[in-house]
């Protein structure tokens, strides 16, 4: 019982309750030994209540009194037994803490001969079992669906993960390594390397020809003389880089946004945009096991590539 900071309270407490079970003792003892004095002749103790409810002067009965010993003794063993005395731990060394832990080692035990089939198994053969895959989606509604939706598909600024578009590889290895160790993806804010607010419309026009979609065909002209500086990490075709997370800008699938104005904030702004990492050794909770069920499911997911 770590709760107690101080030990005057643990003791307070501990006395206060052996105390009260005492007291109880001893109600029950002087209850059972003191007389009415002046009993009448008809055995009552002479009190009546609406005219005719007499208090008789008779003992507590057995009964009653064995069953009031019984919940003293009980008390008695069950503070012995328990915590529940300031800081005595019970002989039992029974705790909340442990009582917890035993049900999850249980139930890791239980599941531990399921993951230890598939941990064998490659991701490409894992995601052909269907039962690896059920575990797999439970893991990922419980774990990543608040982020990246429950049907996987993402939301604006969380990436879709059953395209075959990836900010940080499709491949099993890329995809285990994102979940075990998380990604953090960081663009500068670039307008003050490009120019002024022209050369930002210039360029975003041309980001927007990349995809094929509508532009204006004069400024994306101006515009790619200037993407010299995306390429660096975009790349000079515009395809991204999977190694620093950075988007292909080619396919028209858009994290933050399509259009000229999303475009012109993320070279305005830049983003920092973060996957916390999940792997039990990595800050999160997730084992190697459970890890290796949720690649199976993301990359089945995703189209498979790299297989
Ligand atoms: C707190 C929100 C959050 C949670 C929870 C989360 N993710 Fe993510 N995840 C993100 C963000 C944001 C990104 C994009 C990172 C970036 O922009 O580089 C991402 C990226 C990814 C990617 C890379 C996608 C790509 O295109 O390369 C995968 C795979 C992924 N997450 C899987 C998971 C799985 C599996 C879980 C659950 C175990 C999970 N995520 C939980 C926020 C989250
Ligand atoms: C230092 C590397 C870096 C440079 C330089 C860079 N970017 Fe980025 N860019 C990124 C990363 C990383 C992301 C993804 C951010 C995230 O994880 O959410 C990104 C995202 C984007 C997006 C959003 C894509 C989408 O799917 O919504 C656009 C548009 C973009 N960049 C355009 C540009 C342009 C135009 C330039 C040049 C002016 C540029 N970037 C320069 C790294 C870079």
């Amino acid at each position: 019982m770590s709760d107690f900071t101080h030990n005057f309270w643990s003791i307070f407490i501990g006395a206060v309750t052996l105390i009260s079970i005492i007291a109880c003792l001893v109600l029950l003892w002087v209850s059972g030994k003191v007389k009415v004095k002046n009993a009448t002749a008809d055995n009552s103790t002479g009190h009546v209540w609406d005219e005719d409810l007499r208090e008789m002067n008779n003992p507590l009965p057995r009964w009653w009194v064995g069953l009031f010993i019984l919940t003293i003794v009980f008390a008695l063993v069950y503070l012995f037994l328990y915590p529940g005395l300031g800081k005595h731990a019970g002989s039992l060394g029974w705790t909340q803490k442990g009582e917890y832990e035993a049900e999850m080692a249980k139930g890791a035990q239980q599941v531990a001969p399921l993951y230890a089939k598939f941990s064998g198994m490659s991701v490409p053969d894992a995601a052909k079992e269907p039962q690896a895959i059920t575990v797999g989606e439970k893991l990922f509604l419980n774990n990543c669906a608040q982020c990246h939706g429950s049907d996987a598909r993402g939301s604006k600024g969380f990436p879709n993960l059953t395209d075959s578009d990836w900010l940080w590889g499709g491949t099993p290895d890329a995809i285990k390594t994102t979940i075990t160790q998380g990604r953090t993806g960081a663009m500068p804010p670039m307008a003050a390397a490009l120019g002024g607010a022209d050369d930002v419309k210039n360029v975003a026009q041309y980001v927007l020809s990349l995809s094929g979609s509508p532009h204006d065909s004069l400024r994306a002209q101006l515009g790619k003389a200037k993407f010299g500086v995306c390429a660096a990490c975009h790349g000079q075709d515009g395809k991204g880089n999977p190694l620093l997370g950075a988007p292909n800008l080619t396919d028209d699938v858009w994290l933050h946004g399509w259009g000229e104005n999303a475009i012109m904030a993320m070279i305005n702004n830049g983003k920092t945009n973060q996957m916390p990492a999940q792997g039990a050794g990595h800050g999160g909770k997730l084992t190697a096991e459970q890890i290796h069920l949720l690649t199976a499911y993301v990359w089945s997911r995703g189209g498979g590539q790299g297989q």
